[in-house]
C-alpha cells in the first residue's frame, strides 16, 4: 500500500462488508485527518448499508459516524489542534477506515481515563443525548426521566448522563438481564417491556418529566399518559413506526412539548457547538468516573460484517466497536 492509499470497509446493498484499498483523504479547510484507532458501530450504519439512509451531500460513501485516534495532518486554518493530539470525533461518514476526516469543531479531546476503543463510542451517543435530553428537552436535576431502549448505545449513555445530572432515571429494555444493566448504570427502575407495562409502572411511580423515545408509534399514547404537566417527549428514532395516531388533546391538557432531531444532517457549526458543550459538561463526569461508555463487543475492522450481524440480532448492550489499530 502506498502513502496515498488506505484500507477501508466497502459496503454495497445486499453484499457482505469487505475490506478494500481506496485513496487516503487529505484534510480541507477546517478539517483534521485522523489516524483511526477505533470506530463506533451505530444502528444508522445498518440502515445506510441497506440503502435507506444515504450519506449527506459531500460525505464519504464509507460507513462510520464516529472514531477515536490520533491527528496526523491539519487542513488550512486549523489552529486548535496539532499533529499527534489524541482525539475522538463525530464524522459525516468514513469512520470504518484507517484514516478519516473530521471537522475541527466536531473533534474532541480523548478523555485521559478512556481507551481508544471506549472513546470511539462517545461522539454519536453523547452528542445525541446531550442535544435531545439536555438542550431540547431541558432535563433538570431532580426531574424524572424515562429512556426507552435503555440497554442500547444511546440508552446506556442517557441513563448515566441523566443520573450524573441528578435526575431520577427509568428505562425500558427487552430482557431482565438488560434491565439489571440499566439499574447498575443508574436507573432507579428498569422495566422489561416484554413482561411489564411501562405505562402502569410509571403512572404508579408518579409519572415522568422527560421521555427519550426511539420506538415511536406503539409508545406515543403511553408516553403522553405518563408525562407530567409541562412534560417533554423527544424523538431520536422510530424503530416501530413514525406514522402516529393518538389523542393529541393530552398535549393541551398537560402542556406537553414534543421534539426530535437527527445529528447527521446538522451543520458543522451546530455539531461544533454541541461538541464544545459536551466537552464542557460531560468530559468532567468522565474524569470523575461518573460516566463511562458501556462497550459490550469489539471486532477487528476486517470483521465489520460480524459486528453488523451482532447488532442485527439485538442481543448486544451498549456499544459495538471496530478496532482498527491493536
Ligand atoms: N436522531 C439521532 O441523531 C440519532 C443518533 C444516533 C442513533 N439514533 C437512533 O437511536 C436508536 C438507538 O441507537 P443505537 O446505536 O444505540 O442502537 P441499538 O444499540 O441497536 O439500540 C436499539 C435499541 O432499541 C431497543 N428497542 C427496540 N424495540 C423496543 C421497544 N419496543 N421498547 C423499548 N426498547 C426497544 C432495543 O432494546 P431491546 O433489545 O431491549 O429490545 C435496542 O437496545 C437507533 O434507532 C438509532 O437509529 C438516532
Amino acid at each position: 500500500m502506498s502513502n496515498l492509499t488506505m484500507i477501508a470497509v466497502k459496503s454495497a446493498v445486499g453484499q457482505p462488508l469487505v475490506l478494500h484499498e481506496i485513496g487516503k483523504p487529505s484534510p480541507g479547510p477546517a478539517q483534521v485527518l485522523i489516524r483511526v484507532h477505533a470506530a463506533g458501530v451505530n444502528r444508522p450504519d445498518l440502515i445506510q448499508r441497506a440503502g435507506k439512509y444515504p450519506p449527506p451531500p459531500g460525505a464519504p460513501e464509507t460507513l462510520g459516524l464516529e472514531v477515536a485516534g490520533v491527528i496526523e495532518a491539519l487542513g488550512k486554518g486549523v489552529t486548535r489542534w496539532k499533529a499527534g493530539d489524541r482525539v475522538c470525533a463525530l464524522v459525516p461518514g468514513g469512520g470504518y477506515a484507517e484514516y478519516a476526516l473530521a471537522h475541527e469543531g466536531s473533534t474532541m479531546p480523548l478523555p485521559e481515563s478512556l481507551t481508544y476503543v471506549e472513546a470511539a463510542g462517545l461522539p454519536e451517543t453523547v452528542l445525541t443525548v446531550w442535544n435531545n435530553v439536555f438542550h431540547m428537552a431541558r432535563l433538570k436535576p431532580g426531574e424524572a426521566f424515562l429512556v426507552h431502549g435503555g440497554a442500547s448505545g444511546i440508552g446506556t449513555t442517557a441513563i448515566q448522563l441523566a443520573y450524573a445530572w441528578g435526575a431520577t432515571v427509568y428505562a425500558t429494555a427487552g430482557t431482565d438481564e438488560k434491565c439489571r444493566l440499566c439499574e447498575r448504570l443508574g436507573a432507579k427502575r428498569a422495566i422489561n417491556y416484554r413482561t411489564e407495562d411501562f405505562e402502569t409502572v410509571l403512572r404508579d411511580a408518579g409519572g415522568v418529566d422527560v421521555v427519550l423515545d426511539m420506538v415511536g408509534k406503539p409508545y406515543f399514547e403511553k408516553n403522553l399518559a405518563i408525562l407530567k404537566d409541562l412534560g417533554r417527549l423527544t424523538y431520536i428514532a422510530f424503530l416501530q413506526g413514525s406514522r402516529i395516531e393518538g389523542d393529541f388533546s393530552r398535549l393541551m391538557l398537560k402542556r406537553i412539548s414534543v421534539s426530535g432531531s437527527t445529528l447527521r444532517i446538522r451543520s458543522d457549526e451546530h455539531r461544533g457547538m454541541l461538541a464544545a458543550s459536551a466537552v464542557e459538561h460531560v468530559w468532567p463526569w468522565i474524569a470523575e468516573g461518573r460516566f463511562r461508555p458501556h462497550v459490550s463487543a469489539v471486532f477487528p475492522l476486517a470483521e465489520a460484517e460480524a459486528a453488523h450481524a451482532k447488532m442485527e440480532t439485538g442481543d448486544h448492550t451498549g456499544k459495538i466497536i471496530l478496532q482498527v489499530v491493536t
